[in-house]
């Protein structure tokens, strides 16, 4: 089966016998046709068309020409054809099969250029991931997440010998002082130049271990394996790592770009409600700001979502991911198009600053953002009513944030000036322009942006 699915035997007329349709393994991306012999199990390979297509909004230009549906994410369709046969035309059911066993996205910075996999199961990669050169391996993570997923890590790096290094977790606990207590944990079990970290947690491990690999003694390899939503489809991916300051969160950090992300969304069916509901509003971020295909996802499908339906979780986010990847790519360190993925932060940041980080998820705070910033958006004209109803729409399909009716919006605003995004003492705001589209606008007027956080305090009250 894997000779004959190769991408190079392009289009080639093949009568394989193949024992059951899920034996159909290994397709990365790629369509296979198959003749069903009425209910004989036994499929049989008319036609095998290889067209990678790009998880995307253009996925459609790609398929099988006169037998393209259209398909989605892990869609399996059928169709009579009228096909010759053994000199004779006769009819056939034809199954058009979607196996998407893998979709991966690649970043590619000045400096590297790495995949990031979006695949159920690909923790199982693991061990094809490390480089053969590469020395001690140390696994960073919590105990939480250890005890939930870790035997996925320990199966996949079978007998090679690695280090578990357990870090307490929480926003308190991403500061330097932990960042030295792995290093030194590190260097007592023999690490040097060529060890690797592999980040296994949510965002704050990601960051941490990020950042511990970026300055160990002046930097080693990381590869990320997120296991929060919010670290799958965004803090994983672009290399940003760091810690926080007393004064500041994420005021000390580094770019430091992974071997590899791999990203399994099987390893989501274990967070709580309120952390996968966290991380749906960077989902619904994404589609605002760069794709009406996701927000449509988003928009019309919540139930999906939110019950963690399998193929619709993988497809949004790979379509978050493939997003994250495209805007790295084309600016890594956020002198441009990067600035985006900030839509609902510039808020989002104040109000994480004002509840003192404990009150809201970083998501919950996003949710926030993005309502006062659709409000501004909508008064200033730049987004049209109906689009900036869509998006409110869409952010309270996935649940109400904790209760703000002790927050005041002139405290909010007042804090702007503070954020780490000001750039020069301006305060930078993403706004939609309309679903899949956004601007970034400066100098807006105090009451207006006054008006827009009263308003989505109003409506989350
Ligand atoms: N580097 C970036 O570009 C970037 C972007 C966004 C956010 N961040 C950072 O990410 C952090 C937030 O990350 P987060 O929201 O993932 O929070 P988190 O890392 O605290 O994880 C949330 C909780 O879920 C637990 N958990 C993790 N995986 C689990 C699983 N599969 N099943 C059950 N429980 C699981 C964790 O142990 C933790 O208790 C913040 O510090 C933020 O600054 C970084
Ligand atoms: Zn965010």
């Amino acid at each position: 089966m894997r000779s004959f699915l190769n991408k190079d035997a392009d289009c080639v007329a093949v009568a394989e016998t193949v024992a059951r349709r899920d034996r159909v393994g290994f397709m990365e991306l790629y369509f296979i046709v198959v003749i069903q012999r009425g209910r004989d199990s036994t499929l049989r390979i008319l036609r095998g068309g290889f067209f990678p297509i790009a998880l995307g909004d253009d996925e459609n230009r790609t398929g099988l020409g006169e037998l393209d549906g259209g398909a989605k994410t892990g869609h399996t369709r059928s169709d009579y054809k009228k096909v010759r046969f053994q000199s004779r035309w006769v009819w056939i059911q034809v199954h058009m099969v979607q196996r998407k066993v893998m979709a991966t996205f690649s970043v590619r910075t000045p400096a590297h250029q790495y995949d990031c996999v979006v695949a159920r199961g690909c923790v199982a990669q693991l061990a094809d991931r490390i480089p053969d050169k590469s020395g001690n391996v140390f696994v960073v993570t919590t105990e939480d997440v250890w005890d939930l997923h870790g035997r996925k890590i320990e199966q996949s790096l079978g007998s090679r010998s690695f280090h578990a290094l357990f870090f307490p977790g929480g926003e308190e606990r991403k500061r330097m002082v932990e960042v030295e207590i792995l290093a030194e944990q590190m260097v007592e079990l023999g690490a040097d130049r060529s060890s690797i970290v592999v980040s296994f947690g949510g965002g704050i491990v990601g960051d941490l271990a990020g950042f511990l690999a970026a300055i160990f003694m002046r930097g080693i390899s990381v590869i990320q394996v997120p296991t929060t939503l919010l670290a799958q489809v965004d803090a994983a991916i672009g290399g940003k790592t760091g810690a926080n300051l007393v004064s500041g969160k994420n005021l000390i950090g580094a770019f430091h770009q992974p071997l590899a992300v791999l990203i399994d969304p099987d390893l989501l069916t274990t967070l709580t409600p309120r952390e996968y509901r966290a991380g749906l509003y960077e989902v619904v971020k994404c589609g605002i700001i760069r794709s009406p295909r996701l927000f449509g996802i988003m928009h019309n499908q919540p139930h999906q979502v939110l019950a963690r339906d399998p193929a619709t979780v993988e497809e949004i986010v790979a379509q978050s991911v493939r997003i994250k990847a495209e805007v790295v790519t084309a600016d890594e360190k956020e002198s441009g198009l990067r600035r985006i993925l900030n839509f609902g932060h510039t808020l989002g940041h104040a109000l994480e600053a004002e509840t003192r980080y404990a009150h809201l998820l970083h998501g919950e705070a996003v949710a926030f953002g993005m309502r006062a910033a659709t409000h501004l958006g909508w008064s200033l004209g730049t987004c049209p009513e109906p689009d900036a109803r869509a998006i409110l729409e869409s952010i309270g399909a996935y649940g109400k944030i904790p209760p703000l009716t002790h927050i005041r919006a002139e405290n909010l605003v007042a804090r702007l000036g503070s954020d780490k995004k000001t750039i020069q003492g301006k305060v930078h705001f993403v706004l939609p322009k309309h679903i899949g589209e956004t601007e970034i606008r400066s100098g807006i007027d105090g009451a207006a942006i006054l008006a827009a956080t009263g308003q989505a305090l109003a409506e989350l009250a």
